[in-house]
């Protein structure tokens, strides 16, 4: 799969386009300039008729590929016959919770439908506020972790994703951050320190009602918890009647290679936020919870609708995407799958001392580039080339900073994903090189890389 650089079409449409459109651009849509046409599985093809192998899912969106002709059908169904009736029941609404609740655990029984992240992350706000003891007034959230642009959703984030953080309210905890310890700690020898810190944290301040995060910080760059840290935070968050909200609007519906990445760290969540993999990438949100928290008395009369909450169209998409998922295994696809991924970012990881970290779970991995690994000063010109160099190859990733992320989706098979793992290699390799590093040379390999032309 070779791209090559932007072709005239994408140029000129990009400045067309440049007139009128806002800056702000993600650091993808920056260093990337691409114009893509059409989306096809784990396909992209740019206006140029250039294709990519498409690791970055959307934007971790698109578990079933793009375009999977069960969601097609069911969106083309659905728009042929009703898109807006405010918040009324419609036949897939109630199929869709069925199906929620085969895959969540059972505490989480009752769902509420919104259409974006941040929207569903303020619903469980709204909640917890409901549900909070008097005096209980503060949530908290974790240093790295992400929720979203809108004001509440800010609230839980203390670092400058999206514009300037506004902590507000919450009260922050130590994330598992083990690559860039804020005690300068390495596991196992920390004895989790960080946990225990957050720990301590909880129990000095009884006027904190829930604990927002995500089990797997995945926009901070895919930061996987050690074994522990889960255990003795959500311990004590239950002993101080700590809610537990589980923000996996990235990682839920099986990105992880369990449907909630919760459950594999033994946290029992009393909230749960759903949104990315679960429809598709269509516009669609669901707020899980205890049926107990989601009551009218809780959380106010009409607290769960808006305009377009649980539209009819990503009801439907989500309805296919999860009948798709449990149908065909693809958790266990994401397993499988994942592990082959880990295996290829470790070989990475020993060629590159500019490739500080792999790190990742599932089908969701971060690639954290340095200037070298004895000082670990990130590396963001490293990364965005590195972005470039395997768009001009064919492959698609998520560049954020110095950080890259690959989550490709459940449904590629093993041919493209080894292709796209060895494109991914070639353009570390071309960005290390134009900056003068030297690449170990790689181990022998038996199965030589795919390579083909560009799309007529
Ligand atoms: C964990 C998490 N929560 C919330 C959001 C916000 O979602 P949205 O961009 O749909 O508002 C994101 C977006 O990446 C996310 O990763």
């Amino acid at each position: 799969m070779t791209a090559g650089p932007a072709g005239p079409r994408q140029a000129a449409l990009l400045a067309h386009e440049a007139e009128h459109l806002a800056p702000g651009g993600s650091d993808e849509a920056v260093h990337g300039r691409r114009v893509f046409a059409e989306g096809k599985g784990s396909i992209l093809t740019d206006l140029d008729g250039h294709q990519y192998i498409d690791f970055g899912s959307g934007t971790l969106t698109q578990s079933l590929g793009h375009c999977h002709p069960e969601v097609v059908a069911s969106l083309t169904r659905q728009a042929a016959r009703l898109w807006n009736v405010h918040d009324a029941a419609t036949p897939d609404r109630a199929d869709l919770g069925d199906l929620l609740a085969r895959a969540l655990p059972p505490q989480l029984d009752t769902y509420a439908y919104f259409s974006t992240g941040a929207e569903v992350v303020e619903a469980a706000l709204r909640v917890v506020q409901a549900a909070a003891e008097p005096g209980r007034n503060r949530v908290g959230a974790l240093r790295h972790g992400f929720h979203g642009k809108t004001a509440g959703a800010r609230m839980l984030v203390h670092w400058d994703i999206g514009h300037q953080s506004f902590a507000g309210n919450s009260v922050l905890g130590y994330s598992p951050y083990c690559y860039r310890c804020p005690l300068e700690l390495t596991y196992p020898s920390c004895e989790l320190s960080c946990a225990k810190l957050v720990v301590k944290h909880i129990a000095a301040k009884p006027n904190v009602s829930a604990l927002v995060f995500e089990p797997v910080l995945g926009a901070a760059g895919v930061i996987v918890p050690p074994p522990g840290y889960w255990e003795l935070v959500a311990d004590a968050c239950r002993r101080g009647g700590v809610l537990l909200v589980a923000d996996e609007v990235l990682t839920g519906g099986g990105r992880t290679g369990s449907f909630l990445a919760s459950t594999q760290f033994g946290i029992t969540p009393d909230l749960v936020t759903l949104a990315k993999g679960v429809g598709s990438g269509f516009p669609v949100s669901v707020l899980a919870g205890r049926r107990d928290l989601m009551t009218e008395e809780v959380a106010g009369q009409a607290s769960f609708t808006t305009t377009n909450g649980g539209n009819p169209l990503g009801i439907s998409a989500a309805r296919a995407t999860l009948e798709v998922v449990a149908r065909d295994d693809l958790i266990d696809r994401v397993r499988v799958l994942g592990a082959r991924v880990s295996e290829r970012l470790a070989e990475l990881h020993a060629r590159f001392d500019q490739l500080g970290d792999v790190r990742g779970l599932g089908l969701l991995h971060g690639l954290e580039f340095v200037q070298d690994r004895a000082g670990r000063a990130p590396a963001p010109e490293l990364a965005a080339a590195v972005y470039r160099a395997a768009l001009d190859l064919g492959l698609r990733t998520c560049l954020g900073g110095h950080i890259l992320r690959i989550g490709p989706p459940f449904t590629i098979d093993e041919t493209l994903l080894d292709e796209g793992l060895s494109l991914l290699e070639q353009a570390v390799e071309t960005a290390v090189r134009a900056t003068g590093g030297t690449p170990r040379t790689p181990a022998p390999r038996t199965s030589a890389a795919r390579t083909t032309g560009p799309a007529a």
